[in-house]
Order: structure tokens, then sequence, then C-alpha cells
């Protein structure tokens, strides 16, 4: 059912309290998630997004209880991705004659997916909807994190529909920064910003400008994920400033995988010498065959540098490792340092490949890595030690 925002808007999205894995299996989304639509009733009625496709049928079926579809003048698809569009065309046979506001690169999206010949109306920024009271004032945000992705300002209620932007995979009875767990949430958005949006940084740092200079009023961003920003909305844009300027925290993640554990007690003397050299930084370890992958992306992202290690296998990394590494080069990271390690029976090549990846991802690489042959004795260890002390120095200065 529908939850009023103000007196003109009402939520009337989908809380998706068992979604575990989104993007297919790229994303883990451990607290649900939430697809956000708005229905904005002022002497027009315009519907702001719709919900996932396995949702549709309930999606509809609740609108219908919130109002007479017929009196829907204008969707508004601020971004068409499938979890936002899935339920259009559902909605669409209800009311197939109703105008579809999006952008040239949204309508194409739309008809790439659905091969539907909808009432499409093409907005770019400083386009205006005029609703009676209120407008709707377009601004397109491309790549933020698709193409086609706008936000749309409603003057006189003062809130910015942002879709993905300042979004977070967080199912949430209570939907505003003031009433929920906001320490979860705002866990969840710097992963959703390290794993969805990093990418697009310097998107991000120019829309966040261009969005500022406008000096609009804001009393509230409504993202298409999670809860909305109402005390505070100021707190996530600044967040997003921080995080989209190649953010880092005095942390170092080492990241290993293991066969028969060696380069396992290789990761451990590296993090031992790594915290007798700088007591003051953060470690955190992660077997990136144990531990979950968008979390490990989330603490790169916090990482001012990073230490991988595989084992060889088959002349090459392991397979979560070069699962993690991938994961890693998408995300263009900047002004992090890293080294590579790992253990060998024979052709030894990992710490090789770790390097050569870590450098084409933009990593500094303080050193050439670290390999050790079979299970490294104390002395092995002793060299661990000293190779994460000298890390520590090297990512200090
Ligand atoms: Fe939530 Fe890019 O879709």
């Amino acid at each position: 059912m529908g939850k009023k925002i103000t007196d003109k808007v009402t939520w009337v999205g989908k809380i998706d309290w068992e979604l575990v894995f989104f993007h297919g299996h790229e994303l883990s989304t451990h607290r649900g998630s939430s697809y956000n639509a708005y229905l904005i009733r002022d002497k027009k009625v315009a519907l702001i997004d719709t919900a996932w496709k396995p949702y549709d049928k309930e999606f509809v079926d609740n609108l219908k209880k919130e109002i007479d579809l017929k009196q829907i003048d204008y969707i508004v698809m601020d971004h068409n991705e499938i979890d936002h569009s899935g339920a259009l065309p559902a909605l669409m046979a209800e009311i197939p004659d109703t105008p579809v506001y999006c952008t040239k690169k949204g309508e194409a999206i739309l008809r790439g997916m659905y091969h539907q010949d909808w009432n499409f109306v093409n907005v770019k920024t400083g386009d205006v909807l005029d609703l009676g009271e209120t407008q709707l004032h377009f601004i397109e945000a491309p790549m933020l994190h698709w193409p086609d992705t706008m936000f749309s300002y409603l003057t006189g209620e003062d809130i910015l529909f942002s879709t993905d932007a300042f979004g977070q995979h967080f199912a949430s009875e209570e939907l505003f920064d003031d009433t929920c767990d906001l320490d979860a949430a705002l866990r969840e958005a710097m992963k959703y910003y390290a794993n969805i949006v990093m990418t697009y940084n310097p998107m991000v740092t120019r829309k966040l400008k261009e969005v500022l200079a406008l000096n609009l009023p804001l009393k509230m961003i409504c993202p298409s994920h999670g809860i909305i920003w109402r005390k505070d909305p100021g707190r996530i844009l600044k967040l997003y400033a921080d995080w989209a300027a190649d953010y880092q925290e005095n942390q170092i993640t080492v990241i290993y995988d293991t066969m028969w554990n060696s380069t396992r007690h290789m990761a451990e003397a590296i993090v031992k010498g790594i915290e007798e050299a700088d007591p003051s930084v953060v470690v955190k370890v992660c077997n990136c065959a144990k531990t979950d992958k968008s979390d490990i992306v989330t603490e790169v992202m916090k990482s001012k540098a990073i230490v991988v290690g595989s084992p060889t296998i088959n002349y090459g990394v392991s397979y979560y490792t070069a699962g993690i590494l991938e994961l890693i080069h998408g995300c263009k990271f900047k002004k992090k340092k890293a080294a590579a390690f790992g253990s060998y029976g024979w052709s030894g090549e990992a710490a090789k490949e770790i390097t050569e990846s870590l450098q084409k991802s933009g990593f500094t690489m303080v050193n050439d890595g670290l390999r050790m042959m079979w299970n490294p004795d104390e002395e092995h260890l002793a060299q661990c030690d000293q190779f994460g002390r000298d890390f520590a120095a090297a990512v200090k200065e």
C-alpha cells in the first residue's frame, strides 16, 4: 500500500525483503532492497518510476488501490533499468495512451527492452512538466549510473527524485533517515556506491556541482532504492562528494585465497608486519573465496592500499582471486597503492599476474610482489612479516 510522503506525494513502491542478489549475482544485498515509485497528485497526476518485473502485478494492483489508473496523466521514467521499468508493461496494458516521459536514451532502452510503441515524450535538462501548483524540472544525469538516467525536481514540495543515486539496497518499513536504522542505511549506501556508482566518479562530481549550483531548496531526496533523505539531505550529498573524490580511509585490506594454507600463512604474517609497522592503520583481512565479494569491494573503496595474494593454480591465479580482481578493475579506483603475494609449487605466476592486473586497474604497485615455494617456514614467515612492514611504511609516506 502507499505511504504518504507529503500532502501531494505518496510512495507507491515495493519493499523486497527477499532480495539477496542484484544485477544477476553480481551484487549481494544482505538487507534486501526496495523499488521506490512515487505518485504526485496535483491538478495533474504523475507517477515516477515503477517496480521490478516479478512484482509487476502486485505493483499495478496496489496502485489501483491508491488511485484510478485513468487519473494518471503522466508517467515519468527517471531510469529504465529493469528494477524500475519492469512493471511498466503491465501498467501500460491498463493505460496504454498515457505519455511516458523519459530521456531520449531512456526511450531507446524501453523500446529495446519491451518492444512497445508507447507514447514517448523525450525530455532533457531544463524541460519542465507543469502539474498545477507544482512543477517537475528534469535534470539529465547520464551515467549515474546508466546513460538514460535523469533526476526530477518537484518545486513547491522541494523534492529531488534522484533514481539510483543516493540509494541503498536496504529494505525498511520506516521510509525516512530519521525513522530507520540510519547506521545500517549509511553502510548500505556506501556499499551501493562502491559496487554500482564508483566507476562513474567523475560524472558524480560534475553532476553534484551542477545540482548544487542550482541552489534548489531541498527538503527531501527520494531515491529509487532504500530510505528517503528527509532529516538531513545534505548528509548524503556530502558523502557522495567525498566518495567521488577518490575516497580512502586509513585502512589497508589484505585479500587472499589459499589452497593448502600456505598463502594464508603468508597473508597472516604480512598482516602482522603491517600492524607492527603502523599500529594506527586499520587492517581488514578477507579470504576472497569465503568473504562476500561485494563487501570486499566496499573494503577496497575504504582502503588507501591493498595486498592481494593467491596460490598459483594451473599457471595462473585462483578462480576467486580472478573474480575479485575483475570486480576491482571495474571500479576504476584511483590513488590507491597495492602489492601482490602468493605461494606456489613449481611455475609460480600468481603474484606476477596479480601485479599486472592491479596495475591495469590503476593501482600504484609498491614492489614486484612476494612469491614463496611450498609451505613457508619460520624464515619465510619472517620475510612475509618484513614485507608487511615495508608495505606499511611505503603506504604511510
Ligand atoms: Fe536501480 Fe539502475 O536500477
